[in-house]
């Protein structure tokens, strides 16, 4: 842990390792954020959960718990977020990550206050668009991410060489990243850090219900499932939920229906307050390969020290010359 490692992310956030923890609602609140930034990653706030008072106390309190940088993240999807961007730039966070929204209508009003901007893609048509936009880095998303999800179902193997070859800033790889070596795969591809979600849900630090995390820890290959295609794409965890939203789905149920359906506060009943029933219970794929709840700060290091072994041997083989 103590090799001094330089790359365009950790320049860019002033940061030690390439890694980023992911905005997420009813998730990453100060204490996951600050135990990853004191691990040396970035730790993110996700706003998206949070009316702007919390999340003002919220960055008081990483504040308080971190002397190393942080971010908020802001999902562009739901209503007031001049509300959430006017506490950013009240309490002067010097990194924002927005997501799910046009890159266009912020990335200015943020970058005029010398913020950091880096905004969620889930193709390279969208990564030209940030870039456009002013963003100083991309986040590479592909289909196996949990939360919400791009249409095009690029996975990440796939969408992170393109968004590399698309633009010229630096590119952050999220999707299907949990361990190690998948970090060291996501950086062969091009990327220049990772952004990662489901791992970081199943840390101590994580604000989501234990039952919810007990429930991930089962999950095998193959429980989760992008759905919602028609509304908000958004990979789920088979649960009675999901599988009311399927039935609907293949009943040819409207736009109107589907929303009605999941009505207010699903999210949160499933991931905050652990319905594991009626409730909506986001992850990604990668929940399949974790067995254990741990600090985020031993997340990070067996990240890191599993990175840098593949680094020294990448191939279980040997090269011969003839
Ligand atoms: C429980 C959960 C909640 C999420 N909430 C958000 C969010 O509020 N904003 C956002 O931009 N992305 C959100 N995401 C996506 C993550 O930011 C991240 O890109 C994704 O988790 C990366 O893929 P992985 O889960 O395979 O690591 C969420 C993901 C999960 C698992």
């Amino acid at each position: 842990m103590h090799m001094q490692f330089t790359n365009p992310v950790t320049k860019l956030f002033g940061i030690r390792l390439p890694i980023i923890q992911a905005g997420m609602v009813w998730a990453s609140g100060w204490r996951l954020a600050s135990a990853v930034s004191n691990a040396g990653g970035l730790g993110l706030l996700g706003s998206g959960s949070m009316y702007p008072e919390v999340l003002r106390e919220h960055i008081n309190k990483c504040r308080a718990a971190t002397s190393a940088p942080f971010g908020v993240n802001i999902p562009l999807l739901y209503p007031d977020i001049q509300k959430h961007i006017d506490v950013v730039l009240e309490e002067k966070i010097p990194i924002v990550f927005t997501s799910a929204g046009n890159p266009q209508t912020w990335t200015g009003v943020l970058k005029d206050k010398g913020i950091q901007v880096v905004h969620v893609v889930s193709s390279s048509r969208f990564a030209r668009k940030a870039a456009e936009a002013g963003c100083d880095a991309v986040v590479a998303e592909g289909f196996e991410a949990g939360g919400h999800n791009g249409r095009e179902e690029t996975t990440t193997m796939v969408l992170v060489p393109a968004v590399v070859d698309a633009v010229q800033i630096p590119v952050i790889a999220a999707g299907g990243i949990g361990t190690g070596k998948q970090m060291f795969a996501a950086m062969a591809l091009g990327a220049a850090g990772v952004q990662i979600g489901t791992r970081f849900v199943l840390s101590e630090e994580a604000s989501s219900h234990p039952d919810f995390k007990q429930f991930v820890l089962k999950a095998g290959e193959g429980d989760t499932q992008l759905t919602l295609k028609s509304l908000m794409p958004v990979r789920l965890l088979r649960n009675p939920f999901f599988k009311q939203v399927v039935q609907a789905e293949q009943q040819g149920a409207s736009v109107e229906e589907l929303r009605s359906l999941l009505g207010k506060g699903r999210a949160k009943k499933g991931m905050f307050e652990g319905d594991l029933e009626t409730g909506e219970l986001e992850i990604g794929q990668v929940s399949s390969l974790i067995q254990n709840i741990l600090p985020a700060g031993v997340i990070m290091e067996n990240l890191w020290l599993e990175f840098l072994k593949t680094w020294n041997e990448p191939l279980p083989c040997n090269l011969q010359t003839p």
